[in-house]
């Protein structure tokens, strides 16, 4: 992904912000803090912190407040990769061009690497002192992030997923699926940064949450899509996993010619959800525009 939005510029800044929170690897039990930091650093395109941060950017909510947010959303992200990767979910041996967590360590430190990171982005949340000043929107963003990261959102998700496993799916299912497993994180870190603002205007959280929503399932049809017609080089993970696992996808089910046209309606869905912003929604414009072009 390229372009004129300052995209280095926030990955470096969660880079660091991911760094100073995550426990040091010389620190006891090594084996899982070297696990937690492997899982989290060093690779992944950061688009939840992004989403964040040009959030932020679009409705004036300064950066150091949107650290803790921007981290929190993609430890949740991270963990919730790893567990996917395990043998008893999507069983892969290759993400973000490396082996899987589960592969360069071991099963159990995988599954307590995943949990300890998914704690933690709620420490951060809870503790980190440049977040919004007001209690009530910190709460308010604690309980995006847990609704987004629980049954109604991505473990939910997951679990219709594993239980779609050989079995057909209506259009209509797959889409439901897609908003809790992968569109509820997304939205969740539009929101967080909505939330940021002082005393956030309830139509301004509005067209947030449209634009959320929509590029959060248009973000996973471009996932399906890429696991048809990308390759694993690119990818950094394994193509063609879901035909693997007889797992329904959006290709499998609608076509890729109707899976394309879904992801141009919810691009201009989004778009229109942020034209109440006006010049100011440029970056968010630029980063939907980028995230359904996509290769990897
Ligand atoms: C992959 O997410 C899994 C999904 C939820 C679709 P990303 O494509 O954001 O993965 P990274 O973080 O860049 O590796
Ligand atoms: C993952 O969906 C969604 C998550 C919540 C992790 P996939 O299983 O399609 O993600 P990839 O293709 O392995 O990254
Ligand atoms: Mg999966
Ligand atoms: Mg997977
Ligand atoms: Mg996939």
């Amino acid at each position: 992904m390229s372009s004129e939005l300052p995209l280095e510029q926030y990955r470096e800044r969660v880079e660091r912000a991911l760094e100073g929170w995550l426990p040091a690897a010389i620190k006891t039990p090594q084996r899982l803090h070297e696990a937690m930091r492997y899982a989290v650093l060093g690779g992944g395109k950061r688009v939840r912190p992004l989403l964040v941060y040009l959030t932020g950017e679009a409705i004036g909510v300064p950066a150091q407040r949107l650290d803790g947010p921007a981290c929190a959303a993609e430890l949740i992200h991270a963990y919730s990769l790893v567990h996917d990767d395990l043998p008893a979910m999507d069983d892969d041996d290759l993400r973000r061009g490396r082996p899987t967590c589960h592969k360069a360590f071991d099963e159990a430190t995988a599954i307590l690497a995943g949990d300890a990171l998914q704690v933690l982005a709620f420490a951060i949340l809870a503790a980190d002192d440049e977040m919004v000043p007001a209690a009530t929107q910190r709460l308010k963003i604690i309980r995006i992030l847990a609704e987004a990261s629980g049954p109604a959102g991505m473990a939910g998700g997951q679990a219709i997923d594993l239980a779609a496993m050989g079995r057909t799916m209506s259009a209509a299912q797959l889409e439901t699926m897609h908003r809790r497993k992968t569109g509820a994180l997304i939205r969740a870190s539009v929101m967080m940064a909505g939330h940021s603002a002082d005393d956030p205007d309830p139509a301004m959280l509005a067209g947030l949450e449209t634009f959320g929503e929509s590029i959060g399932l248009a973000f996973q049809i471009q996932d399906d899509i890429l696991d048809v017609e990308g390759d694993t080089e690119t990818l950094g993970k394994r193509s063609q996993a879901d035909a693997a696992l007889e797992k329904p996808n959006f290709p499998s089910v609608v076509g890729l010619a109707e899976s394309k046209e879904r992801l141009e309606c919810l691009h201009e869905k989004a778009v229109a959800a942020v034209g109440f912003l006006g010049h100011s929604a440029q970056p968010l414009v630029a980063l939907s525009t980028l995230l359904t072009r996509r290769k990897y």
